[in-house]
This record gives structure tokens, sequence and C-alpha cells, in this order.
């Protein structure tokens, strides 16, 4: 290793010792030499390393290596990853500005009264205990899953940068998501070892997280690329799981029973915090929905009979996982809810999934037995549900100078 007294010398380090990422598309398209842009040195030093004069740039050949938006590609694709410009997948960047907008953090929500309630013995019943307390189990790890499966597995696979854009908005959503979850376990004295490891320690838990986590593996696994028809399935599988089976469907027990508390005021600080996350999130689920559409589109050849039957045999093995967690967290009746009625409500959400990426619904005809839970999605900032909080963050673009 260099220290500050070491002499720099000129011969570049091996490069062997570097984590073997996939290959990125090549930062600009290289030129014939002739046509590489004299660029005047700087100063009589940087004269001293000066190419000799080459001849005039060659213009047509220099706008060839521009990036053209008709070429940029969800994966796989060759152009600069660096230039955001031309856009070509609006959609990523127009849900990249409402993730901004809808900027929020876990402290400005006042947690006194839930704190209250929390140590009042006759604050909630033991269900309600058992409940909050399985599902905080849940999502306090829940939400570094999905942060380390975008940042170290998806991001580098997605090579249009409006998309990643958005994923580095999602990264830090998600992080916002934690610090949630562990601002309530804190704010309610609960015991960190218990909630922190129930992704281990409760099978409810373990078994949601253990159907992930081999979709999250093959993706950060450094010798994985895309490029082939199966390793392109393989993204295109984790894409789903993620998107539909994990933001999708294994959220939506553990957000009704928090919101379902705070529609009896009870709760109404982590409740609050859940319609935020609830809103986050159902964005990212819809992002993946137009990822995975758009890479079908631009992959047809990807969407297969057999894949479209792996997938369906996902989506069943999840809504099983998910009716086990809500039988686990609500082995009685509670706040109005009960265990049976969510496996309509898995089921309904399930089938919607599958359509949006445009599989077949899987059950026969659901009805949504919370359609209260759709007016939480469409949460509007200056309209807050529990009317606790009323806060707007605004874009640089909404700024006025006058
Ligand atoms: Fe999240
Ligand atoms: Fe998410």
């Amino acid at each position: 290793m260099l220290s500050w007294d070491d002499e720099v010398t000129s011969t570049p380090a091996p490069r062997a010792a570097q984590p073997q990422f996939q290959p990125q598309p090549q930062l600009q398209p290289e030129l014939p030499p002739q046509s590489q842009p004299a660029i005047a040195p700087a100063s009589p030093q940087d004269a001293a390393f000066a190419a000799p004069a080459v001849p005039p740039v060659d213009a047509a050949a220099v706008a060839a290596r521009r990036v053209n938006a008709a070429d940029k590609r969800i994966i796989n694709g060759q152009t600069d990853v660096n230039q955001l410009v031309p856009f070509k997948y609006k959609w990523a960047w127009d849900k990249y500005l409402a993730g901004c907008a809808n900027h929020w953090m876990p402290q400005e929500i006042n947690m006194q009264r839930d704190i209250e309630l929390w140590k009042n013995p006759n604050g909630l019943t033991e269900d309600e205990r058992r409940l909050v307390k399985r599902n905080l189990g849940f999502f306090v790890t829940a939400d570094s899953l999905a942060a380390n499966n975008i940042v170290l597995g998806t991001y580098r696979h997605i090579t249009a940068p409006e998309c990643r854009q958005y994923l580095l908005r999602q990264a830090f959503e998600e992080a916002i998501h934690t610090h949630a979850y562990q601002y309530i376990v804190e704010s309610l004295g609960l015991d960190e070892g218990e909630i922190f490891n129930a992704y281990h320690e409760v099978a409810s838990i373990r078994d949601k997280d253990e159907f992930l986590i081999p979709f999250i593996d093959v993706l950060t696994d450094p010798a994985f690329k895309t490029g082939t028809t199966e390793t392109d399935q393989q993204l295109l599988k984790s894409l789903i799981v993620f998107a539909c089976l994990m933001e999708g469907l294994f959220f939506y027990v553990g957000f009704t029973q928090i919101l379902a508390l705070g529609r009896q005021n009870k709760m109404m600080g982590a409740a609050e915090q859940y319609q935020y996350i609830l809103r986050d999130e159902s964005m990212h689920c819809n992002f993946g929905i137009d990822l995975i559409n758009t890479i079908k589109m631009e992959n047809p050849h990807l969407w297969t009979p057999e894949f479209k039957e792996e997938i369906k045999a996902l989506f069943l093995k999840a809504v099983e996982l998910e009716y086990r967690y809500a039988e686990d967290t609500m082995p009685r009746g509670v706040l109005g809810l009960n265990a049976p009625m969510f496996k309509g409500y898995l089921r309904f959400i399930a089938n919607r999934r599958a359509q949006q990426i445009g599989l077949d619904a899987m059950f026969a005809q659901e009805e949504n037995p919370f359609p209260w839970m759709s007016e939480m999605i469409d949460l509007k900032k200056e309209r807050n549900f529990f009317e606790t909080r009323v806060i707007e963050y605004q874009t640089g673009g909404a700024l006025n100078w006058d």
C-alpha cells in the first residue's frame, strides 16, 4: 500500500486484484487515430507530452460517436452509461422526479402518542403487540435486502442511464425505509435483538427471505454476466421476483396490518411512516414492472412458454409463503382482520401483478377485501390521511428565483 511518503512511479499497479465486474459498454466508441480531436497543451509541461500535430477533426466520426437515443437498451446496451441524455426511457426519468418530490424522513413524524400507547399496559392487546413485533421483524431487514439487491446486483446489469438514475433514488429510499423501521423499534423501546434477528429466528419470516435470497445472489455474483438467453432470463426472473413478489406482494400483509391499526387511531406515528413507505414501494413496484415490460419488448425471445410457467410457479409459491406469514402474525382475528381475508387479498394482488407483466390471472376472480388500501397508495401529500404531517419538498426546478 502506498503512503504519502512513497515515491509514485509511473508503473501502473497490476489490475489483477480488481473485482471482476461485468464489462460495461465502452465509454466512447473508439475513433480511427486520424480523427481523434487535437487538444491544445495547457502548459509548457503538458507540451512535452503532447501528441504530434494531427489532421483536422473528422466531424462525421465525432457525430457518430455521440449517443443516439434509439441505440439505448435496458440490458446489454452499448451506449455510454454516463450520458443521461438524450432520453429514451422518459418513464424512468419521470419516476425519478416523482420519487424526489415525495421525499420524506422518518424523524419528521412524531412518535409520542405511539410511545404512550405502547407503554400503557392496557393500550394494546397481546395480539396487537405480537402483530407489531412480527411485522417489524420482517421489515427491519427486508429493505436492507432490497437495497443490497439494487446496489450490488441489479444496478450494474442495467445499461440505460435513466433507469440507473431511478435505481439510485430507489436505493436511497430503501435506506430511508430501514431507518424508519429502526426509528419505530427505538421509539417503542423494543428488544432490538429479537426484532432484528426475527428473519433468522421466526420461520414465517425466514421462509420469505430464503425464497428471495437465491434471486439476489445470482445478480450479485461477480461472475454473472448478461448477454446470453440463459443469463438474460435469470436477470429478468430476479427483476420479476423483486418487483412483483417482494415489493409487490410480500409487503402487503404487513402494510395492511399497520395501516389498519392507524385506521383505529392506534400507533398513528408508525402508521404514518408505513403510509409513506407504501407510497414509495408502490412506485418501486411500478418502475420494476415498466423495466420488466421494456426488457420483454426489447428481447421478445426471452418470454418463452417454459419461462412463463416458471414465473407462474414462483407466484404461487410467494402467495403461499405470504399467506403463512399472515397466519403466523394473526393466529386469531385482530383489528377486524384475520388470515383468511388475506387469502383473497393476496390472490387479488397476485392476479394484478401477473396481468401487469403480461401473464394471465392465476386465480378465479378475487375481490379486494381492503379497498381502503388503494386510497392509502394514492396518498396526496397535501391531504395526508392521518393529518399529522404536511411538508412539501420542492425540487430544484420548482424554485422561484424572483
Ligand atoms: Fe423499501
Ligand atoms: Fe422498495
